[in-house]
């Protein structure tokens, strides 16, 4: 197989990462998409430094097995740890940090929001990133401690979401009356209707756009654009299957010719 012909590898911790396959079909819709969600192990936001690397070690290697030519992690709680997996991945990796952190920089907002995981939001990734560009730009961060897994059950309980976000957005907004939102979780786009209810006035940011624009960035540099016209979508997971098939469904993505279970 030419090297621009094999796949393109995306892992989360669960079903959030969907999001950026989203974004990556709509800009990318020639390339085949190998898909790898671990929701037997979410949330990894409650999880130690030392126990999100071996589970993703997992997956790199599930996927590198599957010949990708390149990985974007989709999660940021796995981005906060992209210089130690970069050091020993097989292919390229990209990550939404650096993506999400260059869109808020180039925006030059004097403030924004951030809502992640409590492992993204004790890591500070994202408020070194952001400073490092854009010095003026004040990060009201506030980790979730609930939030992904609530989402990763698939079933969309609107009342205990609603609260969730209420709570951990509320705290935010008795820091400062910000006017943007980081979705800096990749399952938080899946519920953006439930934040839009919660906090109408907020201007939502999700970094899934520009992570696919680095994907196309990275594609055009190693000249590895696949150039059918439709690629194929694959989804593995460590969970249940039928969640992430009508989570995919609900999200407009197309309809993966593989769904299946797979042990890391
Ligand atoms: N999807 C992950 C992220 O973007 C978080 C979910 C989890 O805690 O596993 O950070």
């Amino acid at each position: 197989m030419k090297d621009n012909e094999r796949p393109i590898g995306i892992l989360d911790s669960g079903i959030g990462g969907l999001t950026v396959v989203r974004r990556m079909q709509s800009l990318l819709p020639g390339e085949d998409i190998i898909y790898f969600g671990d929701s037997a192990n979410v949330p990894y936001g409650n999880r130690t430094e030392d126990e999100i690397l071996a589970l993703t070690r997992k997956m790199i290697h599930f996927l590198a097995g599957r010949q990708v030519k390149c990985i974007a992690i989709a999660c940021n709680t796995i981005s906060t740890l992209i210089q130690r997996l970069r050091a020993e991945a097989p292919c390229p990796l990209i990550n939404i940090i650096d993506a999400g952190s260059s869109c808020i920089a180039e925006q030059k907002l004097p403030q924004v929001g951030l809502i992640a995981t409590e492992f993204t939001v004790k890591m500070g990734a994202y408020d070194a990133k952001i400073h490092s560009r854009a010095p003026q730009c004040e990060v009201f961060a506030k980790g979730s401690p609930r939030l992904a897994a609530l989402i990763d059950k698939g079933d969309f309980d609107d009342d205990a979401i609603n609260a969730e976000i209420r709570e951990q957005v509320g705290a935010i907004l008795n820091r400062a009356p910000v006017e943007h939102l980081l979705l800096a979780c990749t399952h938080f786009p899946l519920v953006e209707d439930n934040f839009r209810a919660c906090y109408p006035q907020l201007k939502l940011i999700d970094p899934a756009d520009q992570e696919a624009a680095y994907m196309d960035r990275l594609l055009t540099e190693h000249h590895w654009h696949n150039a059918q016209e439709r690629g194929t979508f694959s989804i593995y997971t460590t969970g249940d299957p039928a969640v992430y098939a009508r989570v995919a469904a609900r999200l407009g993505l197309r309809r993966p010719e593989v769904c299946e279970h797979a042990a890391l």
